[in-house]
């Protein structure tokens, strides 16, 4: 299928955030590709979205913690015509006490949120940073900044995606090329299954009510996106003392004084 002016590629498409963000960009004016793993909400989406949109969306089903899937995936970050937004949505939780819960779905989960997220980004940015002009949007959490019992792997990887899109955004500032990455609070979707949510019902946000303000929060240029946080100072108090810390870890090469006997 060709697609223009201007396409979008949505990961985690299916339900939920990327749902959301699949209407919203169409409404934007995107045509868009759309990706998970199950086919029929992929295809009523895309039905809705044609009629309500009039655009162009080509249906694919991938598992991302495939290989051969995440290299069909990629290949298309790198040959869709006219691409111009990398959307990686898609995600788990893999929730649960670290001695309880399955190993294999905590990779799982790290090989969707971290390792494919990882390497759509780098074919979007190779392909972006070519034409000098592409917004890459990567979807963390608050938990990145909360490392609580029973999420170790979530938190961390959302930590991750934090860091990665930071360091990319720095590293393709002046390139044309934008990343934003969204960290949204507890959201209405389907994330958390039929496991009571560890939230007071009042967090929670809805999934329209998040993309619209994270889309805002794009147009004014913003590269990180706290949806719910009213009081922005909190942040910037804590880049100053993530600021203050960096200076003091990077002043010597010297074991600091209080491990002296230690070391002795
Ligand atoms: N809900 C929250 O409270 C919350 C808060 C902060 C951040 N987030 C993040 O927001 C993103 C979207 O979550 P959501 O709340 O919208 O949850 P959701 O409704 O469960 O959606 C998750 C999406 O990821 C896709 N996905 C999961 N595993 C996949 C795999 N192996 N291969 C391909 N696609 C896969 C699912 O599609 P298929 O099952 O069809 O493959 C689905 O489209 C995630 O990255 C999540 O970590 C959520």
């Amino acid at each position: 299928m060709s697609l223009s002016p201007s396409a979008a590629l949505v990961t985690g498409a299916s339900s939920g955030i990327g749902a959301v963000y699949a209407d919203r960009l169409a409404g934007r004016g995107h045509d868009l590709v759309l990706v998970a793993r199950r086919r029929d909400r992929l295809e009523s989406l895309a039905t809705e979205i044609r009629v309500r949109h009039g655009r162009k969306v080509e249906v694919v089903t991938a598992d991302l913690t495939d290989e051969a899937d995440l290299g069909r995936v990629e290949a298309l970050v790198r040959d869709t015509p006219d691409l111009s937004i990398l959307a990686n949505i898609a995600g788990l939780g893999a929730l649960g006490p670290a001695a309880m819960i399955d190993p294999a779905t905590v990779g799982d989960m790290v090989k969707v949120n971290v390792l494919a997220l990882t390497r759509l980004s780098l074919a979007a940015a190779r392909r972006f940073v070519a034409v000098k002009h592409g917004t890459i949007i990567n979807i963390g959490s608050i938990i990145a900044m909360m490392p609580v019992p029973g999420a170790g792997g979530y938190s961390g990887s959302k930590s991750y995606v934090l860091n990665f899109s930071r360091s990319l955004q720095a590293e393709l500032t002046d390139s044309g090329v934008t990343v934003q990455v969204v960290m949204p609070g507890p959201v209405r979707s389907e994330f958390f299954g039929d496991k009571p949510a560890p939230f007071p019902d009042a967090l929670f946000m809805s999934a329209e009510t998040l993309v619209d303000t994270a889309l805002a929060a794009l147009d004014q240029g913003e590269t990180i996106t706290f949806p719910n946080l009213s009081d922005l100072a909190a942040w910037e108090q804590f880049e100053a003392a993530r600021g203050v810390l960096v200076k003091g870890l990077t002043q010597s090469g010297q074991a600091a004084d209080r491990y002296a006997k230690a070391s002795a």
